[in-house]
């Protein structure tokens, strides 16, 4: 079944189907930049990183289609240092992005996505306001996988571009995969020990660099995504709003949950667009591990 045939059997609010639908003739082209628009460009973002060429095209295709479109009236973007309000917007939506999630790889061919929030408005509110997310991963396939809140739904790209449904309310099952960010030289003390607890009970590593890769993986073979706070950085690396809300909101209607390591990801109110978090994602067990470990540390 089509994307577009399954939002409709599913009875899902029109302008989000609208939205989902948006955002899924995209692929398409962000993927034709793919060829040519390579390396670095010569900017930098609001967090200091180098800007691939690749992440900044895939900014523009977004927002300049979001814009044509009016479906939304707020977008924030990890490449935008501020949000954007859309003039004569039809539909109050808020959207966070990551249009180009693990950029890094482009240059060594591992997969790469692009990451969405979508909030019934404004964007600076707790993830667990949200009325959905999506995500495209670029691999040997490109999927699309979204939730509206009732369940979780993935769906494989064909040559016309179309996307057709692959697999229907998606579950995180128990797996012993863990993905560990940050160096082990500056694990905090209770995050050293909940690593090492994962590996005594022989959890196999899997980190490939991209965020979204990494906890699709999770998603679908169970386990536990983290990158934590570390020495010197209390909030981590990554971005609240454009990856942790937006997979936090994915895996939690999968089964599966998300924390800072101290609570729900979902209900922390952020304070700005550009706010980092520390993530753990993936299953129940494992993020009930994490707070214990936190709680029981005192920190
Ligand atoms: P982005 O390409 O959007 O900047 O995200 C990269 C992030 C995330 O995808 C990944 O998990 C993390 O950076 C990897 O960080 P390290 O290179 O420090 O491991
Ligand atoms: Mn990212
Ligand atoms: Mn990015």
């Amino acid at each position: 079944m089509e994307l577009n045939d399954f939002l409709k059997e599913k009875g899902t609010d029109e302008k989000l189907a609208q939205l989902i639908m948006l955002f899924s003739e995209q692929a398409g082209v962000i993927k034709e930049g793919f060829l040519s628009a390579r390396g670095a460009a010569d900017t930098k973002n609001v967090y200091g990183e180098t800007q691939m060429a690749l992440d900044k095209w895939a900014d523009e295709v977004l927002i300049d289609a979001l814009r044509e479109s009016r479906l939304v009236r707020w977008i924030a973007t990890e490449e935008q240092p501020d949000i954007i309000e859309v003039e004569g917007a039809i539909n109050q939506f808020g959207v966070t992005i990551d249009p180009l999630d693990g950029s890094s790889l482009i240059d060594v061919n591992l997969a790469v996505g692009t990451i969405v929030g979508l909030y019934p408005g404004h964007v600076l509110e707790p993830g667990n306001t949200m009325v959905g997310a999506l995500y495209i991963l670029y691999g040997p396939l490109t999927t699309l996988t979204y939730t509206t809140g009732t369940g979780v739904h993935e769906f494989v790209m064909g040559n016309d571009g179309r996307f057709t449904l692959m697999q229907e309310n998606l579950t995180i099952p128990e797996g012993k995969i863990y993905a560990p960010g940050a160096l082990r030289k500056d694990y905090l003390p209770y995050h050293k020990q909940f690593i090492e607890q994962l590996e005594s009970e022989g959890y196999k590593l899997r980190f490939s660099g991209s965020f979204v890769a990494d906890v699709h993986l999770i998603l679908h073979k169970g386990g536990l995504f983290t990158y934590p706070a570390f020495a010197g950085k209390d909030s981590g690396k990554l971005r609240l709003l454009f990856e942790g809300t937006p997979m936090g909101k994915m895996v939690s209607e999968a089964g599966g949950a998300i924390s800072t390591g101290r609570g729900n990801l979902l209900d922390v109110k952020p304070t700005a667009v550009s706010d980092r978090t520390p993530i753990y994602v993936g299953g129940k067990r494992e993020i009930a591990l994490i707070e214990s470990i936190v709680k029981g540390s005192g920190t």
